[in-house]
């Protein structure tokens, strides 16, 4: 052992050190080579400087000076490699969790307003011009609202125009809970909750046990319309709904009252429109009348302004109650009442 032996040795221990940090791929690979070379106990280094007790003192200090440079050195190389293995893991990490926001998104797609719903905003809209608001009124309803307070009593044969889904559940009062049939019992709840004049509109949804066919819904939408004044007259009533058909169906679109009959109403009419298919001229959608009933109306019966708290000698009033689903089909050439609930986009996409 002398002092060139011990400096090549520890010249070697250098290089093999430093290519083995070089070499170290993760931080464990790199704390078992700092163990391995500069580890206080078991380290390469530490061995070699065990035996400079054989050398002559004189040479101990520059051995010494020669392993603390080879000591800083090998030290100094693992704590860049630890700094760039750290750096390294970073990015792999970053690279894992990289979010590319440039995706483009999925399109959405653009929805539109279900033509009962635009036909029921446009009849809304035209009679709005004349004043009238727009209510709402429960779909469960009354048997005596639905019926009775409207001038159909229990047991009536008139109550057999409208076939009926009642509803099992208890009242407090007695009363039969229905589906309502349609939207006229909303006209109550207005008379006795406002005071004239009342201009009121009533769109919703109604119920009937029918047997279901291209022009026929268990289910299907009505809008009602009341108008109650001091004067209000058969003339009145006659002269908006022109100003509503002619809005809706075209200017010169011809109109007529023919007699009819409700319970609520006398007198009571039909109202038709010129047929929009064949104009007049007799088809199968007019039944080769040449005329398309929209709606039924008439003056409203004194009792039925009396059941609504309204004193018949003061006020009078007109009401009208139409298909909205019908309307619809009308307007937009639609021959199936079903389409309207049976959800199919491709349907409703053409809206
Ligand atoms: N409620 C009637 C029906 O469902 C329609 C109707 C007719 C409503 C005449 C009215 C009216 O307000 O005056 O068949």
């Amino acid at each position: 052992m002398d002092l060139a032996s011990v400096s090549a040795d520890l010249a070697a221990l250098r290089q093999r050190a430093l290519a083995a940090v070089a070499d170290a791929d993760d931080l464990k690979e790199l704390e078992a080579t700092e163990t391995a070379f500069v580890g206080r106990k078991q380290g390469a280094l530490t061995a070699v400087l065990r035996g400079i007790g054989a050398l002559p003192a004189e040479d101990r200090p520059r051995v010494g000076a020669i392993a603390n440079e080879v000591r800083e050195a090998v030290e100094e190389a693992i704590a860049e490699r630890r700094a760039r293995l750290a750096a390294i893991a970073l990015e792999v990490r970053l690279a894992a969790e990289r979010v590319d926001v440039t995706l483009p998104g999925r399109p959405l797609r653009r929805g539109s307003l279900h033509p009962l719903v635009e036909t029921t905003r446009e009849i809304a809209r035209i009679f709005g011009q004349f004043g009238f608001v727009v209510y709402e009124s429960p779909e469960v309803e009354t048997d005596s609202l639905n019926f009775q307070a409207l001038n159909i009593p229990a047991d009536h044969p008139a109550r057999d125009l409208w076939d009926t889904l009642y509803v099992d559940a208890p009242t407090n009062d007695g009363d039969r809970l229905l589906l309502r049939t349609h939207t006229s019992p909303g006209q109550m709840r207005v008379m006795r909750q406002t005071r004239p004049p009342i201009r009121a509109l009533l769109p919703g949804r109604c119920f009937r046990h029918e047997a279901v066919d291209a022009s026929h819904g268990f289910e299907f939408f009505q809008v009602e319309g009341l108008m109650v004044d001091e004067g209000t007259t058969m003339a009145h009533l006659r002269g908006l709904l022109d100003e509503f058909a002619h809005a809706l169906f075209g200017a010169g679109r011809p109109t007529r009252f023919r007699p009819g009959y409700y319970p609520f109403t006398e007198p009571s009419v039909a109202f038709d429109i010129q047929c929009v298919v064949c104009d007049g001229g007799g088809c199968p959608a007019c039944g080769r009348s040449g005329w398309m009933t929209i709606l039924g109306a008439g003056m409203v019966h004194p009792v039925v302004l009396r059941n609504g708290g309204i004193d018949p000698e003061v006020y009078q009033g007109f009401a009208f109650g139409m298909g909205i689903d019908r309307i619809a089909m009308l307007r937009y050439g639609i021959n199936d009442i079903r389409y309207f609930l049976e959800n199919d986009a491709r349907f409703l996409e053409q809206f």
